[in-house]
């Protein structure tokens, strides 16, 4: 059995993504996404930033809330970042792109709001990213957020286990803990809460190249590429139902 001692674990990103398949396989996080971008109170004329904007799908959405205001769609991902470029052209200067990662201090200048989708549980201290996004983000200014949350794709999680990787999911955090952690740095009106989001996908290969993609990104860098696709076949096998049992975080607050 491999554990989460390898590099992956230490560091979510030490691969990029394959950010053409994540956008092709992406509508449930759209989907979600749009939703929560409905609780992003926005007059139009705003400088948003878009933390882990990923492929820019859900990023559109709120380009098109935005006609006289700023995006910044930030990503660590290159390839998210390009594809992203690709999707948002339409919108010329209105976006700006920037690679950073959200563990470290940020390189912006003042925003109104902060809106992020299925990013934050891909970072290990979210007392880093809560401060990081805290020091960007105006007084009074909005924090709409939702990711990954506790109890996230356990299921997902035993197979993988089962079938030779272990990895730690404590990165998907409670609402009380979030709660706490956003009011330490420096968030007001917090307001986080869990709900569940089973998401069919078709079985066999679709099921197969979702898990490679999303849900089991970070278990495949840990093997040998010789035993990644046999890995991956045997987790679907586990599953029983092509059923990823989502948990997701949802996040409002203000900078005080
Ligand atoms: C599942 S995608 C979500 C993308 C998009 N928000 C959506 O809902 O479709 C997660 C994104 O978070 C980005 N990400 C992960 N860790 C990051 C970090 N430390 N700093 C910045 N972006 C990060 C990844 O590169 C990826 O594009």
């Amino acid at each position: 059995m491999i554990t989460n001692g390898g590099a992956a674990a230490r560091n979510p990103d030490t691969s990029d993504w394959d950010a053409a398949t994540y956008d092709r396989l992406a509508n449930p996080m759209t989907r979600w996404g749009r939703v929560v971008l409905e609780r992003l109170p926005l007059e139009g004329q705003e400088r948003v930033l878009d933390a882990g904007c990923g492929s820019g799908r859900v990023t559109e959405h709120l380009c098109q809330r935005l006609r006289r205001g700023m995006v910044i769609a930030l990503d660590l991902s290159p390839a998210m970042l390009a594809e992203a470029r690709r999707r948002l052209a339409l919108f010329g200067e209105q976006v700006t792109f920037v690679r950073a990662d959200l563990a470290r201090p940020l390189p912006l200048k003042a925003v109104d709001a902060v809106f992020s989708t299925a990013t934050f549980h891909w970072i290990r201290d979210h007392d880093a990213l809560f401060a990081n996004l805290a020091a960007v983000l105006r007084p009074g200014g909005t924090l709409v957020a939702q990711c990954g949350g506790a109890g996230n794709i356990q299921r997902v999680h035993a197979a993988a286990k089962a079938a030779g990787v272990d990895l730690d999911p404590t990165h998907f955090a409670t609402p009380e803990e979030t709660s706490r952690r956003l009011i330490t740095a420096g968030f007001t009106r917090v307001q986080c809460w869990l709900h569940q989001e089973p998401t069919p996908i078709a079985p066999g290969e679709p099921l197969e190249t979702y898990l490679r993609t999303v849900c089991l990104r970070r278990h495949f860098e840990l093997l040998p590429v010789p035993d990644r696709e046999p890995f991956l076949r045997e987790v679907a096998r586990r599953l029983k139902e092509p059923v990823i049992d989502y948990v997701r975080l949802n996040i409002l607050a203000r900078r005080a």
